[in-house]
């Protein structure tokens, strides 16, 4: 079988971009920014970034690149043993988890895209904004109909290969929803009482950096970089030869960090020049978007850009969910005796995300818990033994060097890289753990 991969780097960068930046950075980090004290919030999470996203990014690269598998074959390929694969599954438990709420906002950004195209948004203000949402996500049947949406639609680019579909989609994309959003940002910035906004988002206020902000910062991060589920080791397996590791890695983390802050200039700015409460969690965005879009000129045919492009910045993640687990059944099952290719994958893998992501909608208490269980605990978990395997073990066997020449790390950042995933990146996601205990 020949194997996929990305025709380019660039398309690489992009389509790992893509699945990075999307409704965790956009949707996510604004309401979670306002729960946890704003500036306070930033700080932490840009030192989370730093300190084991990148050491975890890149490592995921290698591992996907090393191996040239996904997730089921990867760990066996670079151990030799069969001991670490239960970390596979743990990746794709996560993956499948996290469809189900995804698939639920991308349905909601799919709802307000036809109804900014509907123009039902005209004269609403912030407050009304707030009905609407609670109207809209109390009706079931629309809500399941716009969830399957993008299940349907992620099914289809993954029913083609990787480098046709989700490059092509990404490299278009990606540079158009930066422009859109520099636009928003600047449209929001000459509001009155703008610069409260920016105060509350920049202002590092160390009293405010409490235990809980620092283990939602840390959640954040795994979340909106995509690490500690696999998704980088699948994609690292269609990188380019050439390619190098760590420039990979840092343009995804500079790309992903700039859309968050960008969003959080749109967002907190504008929460107060309307008035509204930056605490109000998960509805945040679809209260004080449409309500910024309304202020813009050709408000109309802004906002259903924005939320296109919203939509799409969905529908990259999503693919590189879905690609996680249909990589994994593809590759799980091709030695057994009903071996289920990429297409059958993919039937499979959607229904079971419909499934979750109904159960999502119909018990909010799944949607939740969904989100914790992963950000919390399940991610930090997996990046814990990924940081132990890739800083420990692998060297042990003699993979240390093998590790370097993948990487292609000079000497000296390759120490500082190998200082940091097995020190620093196993001892903050320990302490964090105990402290979620109560220890
Ligand atoms: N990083 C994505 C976001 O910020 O929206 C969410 C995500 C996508 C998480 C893909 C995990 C993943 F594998």
């Amino acid at each position: 079988m020949k194997k996929s991969s990305f025709s380019s780097k660039v398309g690489l960068i992009m389509a790992a971009a893509g699945g990075a930046v999307g409704l965790g950075n956009i949707w996510k980090f604004p309401y979670i920014a306002g729960e946890n004290g704003g500036g306070a919030f930033l700080l932490v999470y840009l030192l989370c970034v730093l300190l084991f996203g990148m050491p975890l990014l890149i490592t995921e690269f290698m591992i996907g690149k090393r191996s040239g598998k996904s997730t089921y074959g990867a760990f066996r390929a670079l151990s030799g043993t069969t001991h670490w694969q239960w970390m596979s599954w743990l990746c794709v438990f996560t993956a499948m988890v996290i469809m189900g709420f995804y698939f639920v906002v991308t349905g909601w950004c799919f709802n307000y895209l036809i109804e900014a195209l509907t123009n039902v948004f005209h004269g609403m203000d912030a407050s009304a904004l707030a009905e609407h949402f609670r109207v809209v996500n109390g009706n079931l049947p629309r809500m399941i109909g716009f969830g399957v949406l993008p299940v349907l639609l992620t099914a289809a680019v993954l029913w083609f290969d990787v480098n046709k579909g989700i490059e092509r989609l990404s490299k278009i994309l990606m540079p158009l929803l930066l422009l859109m959003m520099i636009l928003m940002a600047g449209r929001v910035l000459m509001l009155d009482g703008s610069n409260i906004g920016m105060q509350f988002f920049f202002q590092f206020d160390y009293t405010k950096i409490t235990p809980h902000v620092v283990m939602e910062a840390m959640g954040q991060c795994f979340f909106s970089l995509s690490i500690g589920l696999g998704a980088l080791i699948t994609y690292g397996a269609y990188m380019p030869k050439g390619q190098n590791v760590l420039a990979a890695s840092v343009q995804v983390i500079v790309l992903d960090t700039l859309v968050a802050i960008m969003a959080g200039v749109i967002i907190f700015p504008a929460v107060f020049a309307f008035g509204v409460s930056p605490e109000q969690g998960p509805q945040l965005v679809f209260v004080v978007l449409p309500a910024v879009l309304e202020q813009m000129s050709f408000a109309w045919l802004s906002s259903v850009l924005f939320f296109g492009l919203l939509c799409i910045a969905a529908l990259t993640s999503t693919i590189s969910l879905m690609e996680v687990a249909v990589a994994f059944v593809c590759e799980a099952t091709a030695a057994s005796r009903h071996p289920l290719n990429r297409r059958k994958s993919v039937c499979l893998v959607a229904a079971l995300a419909v499934v979750l992501m109904i159960l999502c909608i119909v018990f909010p208490a799944i949607f939740d818990l969904s989100d914790q269980l992963t950000a919390g605990f399940t991610m930090p978990l997996t990046a814990l033994c990924i940081s132990i395997f890739v800083g420990w073990v692998l060297p042990k066997s003699g993979a240390g060097s093998v590790l370097r020449n993948t990487t292609g790390l000079k000497r000296r950042v390759g120490q500082v890289y190998l200082f940091f995933l097995r020190w620093i990146v196993p001892l903050i996601i320990l302490m964090v753990f105990l402290n979620g205990l109560g220890l």
